[in-house]
């Protein structure tokens, strides 16, 4: 949420800056605003709407400083206008700062301030920290020490209580910027005679791939010659440079009109790079490098906790039915933000598992460190290499699906359906499952990316269905079993991307009250999966035809249906259970990217929402 980049370094800040800041957009786009420091004093340009509107609006400054910091905004405190837009001045102007965070305290803070004669232009918290800093900026001995700046920053940190990401600037010293984090993810690219902070690689990976990731509590100085990093409590921080793996071509859309487009269609790769070097040699089983735990460990797990927002926990839904199906293991699930307030009691013998692609979900991270703080163990399941969830985890499965930037999560939610596949693999082959079922479970998970390639060949059919359904306003999801939570996924990125109201239920649930809405308007889609439950789901779907409702069915290839009883049909080919929510996951992604196009909405980027939410 919010994205921000800074820019030290021998090249003019400005064009730098926003190219970083277009990659960031997807974090937050409500507003954007640059600072550039030149000829002793800020040009500031805002505006309100997307990157592309302060492009236009920095096009009538004259930008040539070197040192520069911006900001792409999801509106916490203040509504969105030009005045409450990053970045803010403080009202003696003599420093500039943007903010990814909230800072909790403002109001105590401000009327601190108020009292000693800071003003304020806007509504933000933001302006209040930036006022702060001003104060204890005022307050340092007057010297040309750049030890001054950098403690004032220190020192006004001190007293905020919230999240931050910060990057600062001030007028004095005109080569040189501060940033620092708390609950906010930021890095700093180490480039050739240059340093970018951003708020996460995109903005930075087409300039240097050598990064640090900075870790909660740690301030960084940055001058045009060096860099060094300080906590708020004065302890100094050996910095350590990590290489980001992937290239900027892995975050253009080369072709796609969309990302979300592109993303669904990078499935098999994806996929692939989340098994490979995954499964054992004998073939009858999953390994993973990065558990830290031994299978003694595993063996006296008798319950896993999983817990993640949104389609992370769709994902924890169908980990739940896996592992409690193959393993025999009970698996509880939560909502992150609500796992942190319930005081959930647990048993001793249990391991958590969180599960983020940003890995910097702030409620799926307070879920973590409360699981921690009760002494268990908590493993990860991330994307973002380097993320805060990922580092603060006592273990766990990097996803490999490479940068993810529609804000509708495709393909990082179908690796995730694929590691707690292996997963639940893993932990089964440790209990009852025989040699013979595991070898034919890893068959089943090596022909996905194959069976994902297979269905996405059904694009222009389900493109040709989604033309003629875009017009309503109300869509329920059916599916049962492992195709529940599948179900619940096609509802959310249905209304996440083209504003339909959808619902998900197990399709035999659908009588006990959501029964009620179906007309001619309400269509239903339905999985309908090759198995026991197969009759089961079509008495559901008799249920809904006698009705008057509209059908599109998801049924395995070679199935029957009742003539007539679909309106429309797409099919999936036949797989292991274990892949079947993989699979029949690319239908209602497609159906609702095409179903978004044709009611002409803005996909990549839907109101209200930004792809990493890290305020509570
Ligand atoms: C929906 C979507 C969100 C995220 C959720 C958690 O398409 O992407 O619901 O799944 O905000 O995000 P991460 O996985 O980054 O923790």
């Amino acid at each position: 949420m919010c994205g921000i980049v800074g820019y030290v370094g021998k090249h003019k800040a400005a064009s730098i800056l926003l190219e970083g800041l277009k990659r960031l957009e997807y974090r937050g786009y409500d507003s954007a605003g640059i600072a550039v420091l030149q000829g002793g004093r800020f040009n500031v340009a805002k505006k309100v709407g997307r990157v592309e509107a302060l492009v236009r609006e920095a096009a009538k400054f004259t930008f040539t400083g070197k040192t520069g910091i911006c900001h792409t905004r999801w509106a916490t405190h203040g509504g969105v206008t030009d005045a409450n837009a990053h970045p803010h001045v403080s009202s003696d102007g003599k420093l500039v700062l943007v903010h990814n965070g909230v800072i909790e305290n403002y109001v105590s803070i401000k009327k601190f301030l108020l009292s000693k004669d800071y003003t304020f232009k806007s509504e933000t918290d933001t302006e209040v920290l930036c006022n702060l800093i001003a104060y204890h900026y005022a307050k340092e001995p007057v010297s040309d020490s750049r030890s001054r700046f950098f403690e004032s920053v220190r020192k006004a940190l001190l007293h905020i209580e919230g999240t931050y990401g910060i990057a600062v600037m001030c007028v004095d010293f005109p080569d040189e910027i501060v940033a620092a984090r708390k609950g906010s993810p930021l890095l700093l690219g180490v480039g050739d005679n240059e340093f970018i902070l951003a708020s996460d690689a995109s903005a930075l990976v087409s300039r240097t791939r050598n990064v640090v990731y900075l870790k909660d509590g740690e301030l960084v100085h940055v001058t045009k010659d060096e860099f060094s990093i300080t906590t708020v409590d004065q302890a100094e921080v050996s910095p350590v440079v990590d290489q980001i793996t992937w290239s900027i071509k892995d975050a253009e859309l080369n072709g796609y009109a969309h990302f979300m487009e592109k993303e669904i269609f990078e499935q098999p790769a994806a996929l692939e790079n989340a098994m490979r070097g995954r499964f054992s040699e004998d073939g009858s089983t999953a390994q993973f490098g990065g558990l830290n735990l031994t299978a003694a460990d595993f063996r006296v797990i008798d319950r896993y906790c999983f817990t993640s927002c949104g389609t992370a926990w769709h994902a924890c839904l169908v980990a739940e039915h896996l592992i409690e199906r193959f393993a025999r293991i009970p698996v509880e699930v939560d909502y992150a933000s609500e796992f942190r307030y319930r005081n959930a009691p647990l048993d001793r013998d249990v391991l958590f598992f969180v599960v983020s692609q940003s890995g910097e979900t702030i409620d799926t991270l307070a879920a973590l460190r409360e699981a921690k703080r009760k002494g268990y163990k908590v493993m990860a399941i991330c994307n973002v290499v380097g993320s805060t969830i990922a580092r603060e985890s006592d273990g766990g499965i990097y996803q490999h699906a490479g940068p993810e930037i529609g804000v509708a999560s495709t393909k990082a939610f179908t690796s995730q359906l694929l590691i707690v596949a292996m997963f639940a693999l893993y932990v089964a082959r440790m209990r009852d499952m025989s040699y013979a079922d595991g070898a034919s479970y890893v068959q089943g998970l090596r022909a996905v990316p194959e069976l994902v390639r297979k269905t996405l060949e059904q694009a222009p059919h389900i493109k040709e269905i989604a033309s003629r359904y875009a017009k309503y306003n109300d869509f329920l999801f059916l599916g049962r079993l492992s195709l529940f939570p599948i179900a619940l996924e096609g509802a959310l990125k249905l209304k996440e991307i083209s504003y339909i109201h959808a619902e998900g239920y197990p399709a035999a649930e659908m009588k006990h009250g959501p029964i009620a809405l179906i007309n001619e308007e309400c269509p239903s889609v339905f999985f309908v999966p090759k198995g026991d439950i197969f009759n089961k789901i079509v008495s559901s779907m008799q249920e809904i035809k006698a009705r008057k409702g509209k059908i599109i069915a998801i049924v395995t290839e070679g199935c029957e249906l009742p003539a007539g009883l679909a309106d429309d049909v797409i099919t999936i080919p036949e797989c292991h259970d274990a892949a079947l929510p993989i699979i029949s996951c690319i239908p209602v992604q497609l159906l609702s990217y095409y179903i978004a196009v044709a009611r002409g909405c803005d996909v990549d980027k839907p109101r209200n929402l930004a792809k990493s939410v890290t305020v509570e």
